[in-house]
């Protein structure tokens, strides 16, 4: 490898929602989740990473849009990847989101996506989706998904040292086209983030064990729904899944509550066009967002409701989306 100047990467990301939710750590350090987890990778949310590796850095720097941002845990991955190719320089790393950050959007699962893939090009490491997937985890959870695209499964695994914890795709963006409507009910970031929150949950709701318990069951009927292609069944999964989180840490004490009113109008509304035959479910994370996920030929119904109800501020509509990917050359604020 040339030691002579800077070594560049570029790559892009898109974030993922779950189906069938990770709440909870079996280990906080390595990321490892104390559940698995299945999700679908959105196409109209993307994450832009540049990744400078530069012998005169002095520390690893990272620039979130047009502000600094801490970047301990971007340094972790960086710190792996330069382990394995022997290169000891710090990065300066650009990244920028075309949507609202850490709002229950996922930022975090194209953020780390993006970057690993973008410094894995840099340093010329051509690690495969697993690999990559592993690296990822470890600066957000989630971020392991990511990594792929279409329907993703991120098993639990069992190791102490994370090797069977990494992702991989069930079914690509193109096995199943179902379209994803996000409701944006807040431009606001999230009040408390997603690993404080699990660790305040899996420490004082009385429902931790019932939830790990029942996950393998969830993932099971959400796996066989998504290869069968059978709509009804991971609708009834995913909501079930989705409502078990929230109902975990809503019994947390104190109780956390990720919704907004907007929230709740939004969830009634779905079940609502659900009711007269439309095929459409919800879903919704560590945050106030609502997504309904729908067969595409109902997509424009179920936005028209969406942008009917009280609160919602804006519609994103996307379709099922690639993995991380690298890119070209990449403009970035202040370019
Ligand atoms: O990956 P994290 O630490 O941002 O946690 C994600 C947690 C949820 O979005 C609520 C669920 C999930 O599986 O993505």
């Amino acid at each position: 490898m040339s030691t002579e100047g800077p070594l560049i990467g570029c790559a892009e990301a898109h974030p993922n929602i779950a189906l069938v939710k990770y709440w909870g750590k079996r280990d906080e350090k390595l990321n490892l989740p104390a559940v698995g987890s299945i999700s679908v990778t959105l196409d109209a949310l993307t994450t832009r990473t540049r990744v400078t590796f530069d012998p005169a850095l002095r520390r690893d720097e990272l620039r979130l849009g047009d502000g600094e941002a801490g970047a301990a845990r971007v340094s972790v991955c960086l710190d792996l990847l330069r382990e394995k190719a022997g290169v000891g320089w710090y990065a300066r790393v650009e990244s920028e989101n075309d949507f609202p950050t850490g709002a229950g959007l996922a930022s975090s699962a194209s953020g780390f996506a993006a970057l690993v893939r973008a410094a894995d090009a840099a340093l010329g490491l051509g690690l495969d989706e697993r690999e990559l997937s592993g690296i990822a985890r470890r600066g957000s959870g989630s971020a392991a998904r990511s990594i792929f695209g279409g329907y993703v499964e991120w098993p639990r695994g069992e190791r102490p040292d994370g090797s069977d914890s990494v992702a991989h795709q069930l079914l690509p963006p193109g096995g199943w086209p179902l379209a994803v409507l996000v409701a944006i009910t807040t431009r606001r970031s999230k009040p408390k983030g997603s690993s404080e929150g699990m660790k305040h949950t899996a420490r004082t709701s009385p429902y931790w064990e019932a939830w790990v318990e029942g996950q393998e069951e969830d993932l099971a009927a959400a796996r066989g729904a998504i290869l069968r292609r059978d709509f009804q069944a991971l609708a009834e999964v995913s909501e079930r899944s989705c409502l078990k989180m929230h109902a975990l840490m809503m019994a947390s004490s104190p109780g956390l509550l990720y919704w907004n009113g907007a929230t709740v109008e939004a969830i009634h509304a779905i079940r609502g066009l659900r009711h007269e035959g439309i095929p459409v479910f919800f879903t919704v994370d560590a945050g106030p967002q609502v997504k309904a996920i729908c067969l595409p030929s109902f997509a424009d119904e179920v936005e028209r409701a969406l942008r009917g109800v009280g609160g919602v501020l804006e519609v994103i509509r996307s379709g099922i989306g690639d993995g991380a990917r690298v890119t070209h050359a990449m403009p970035v604020v202040g370019d």
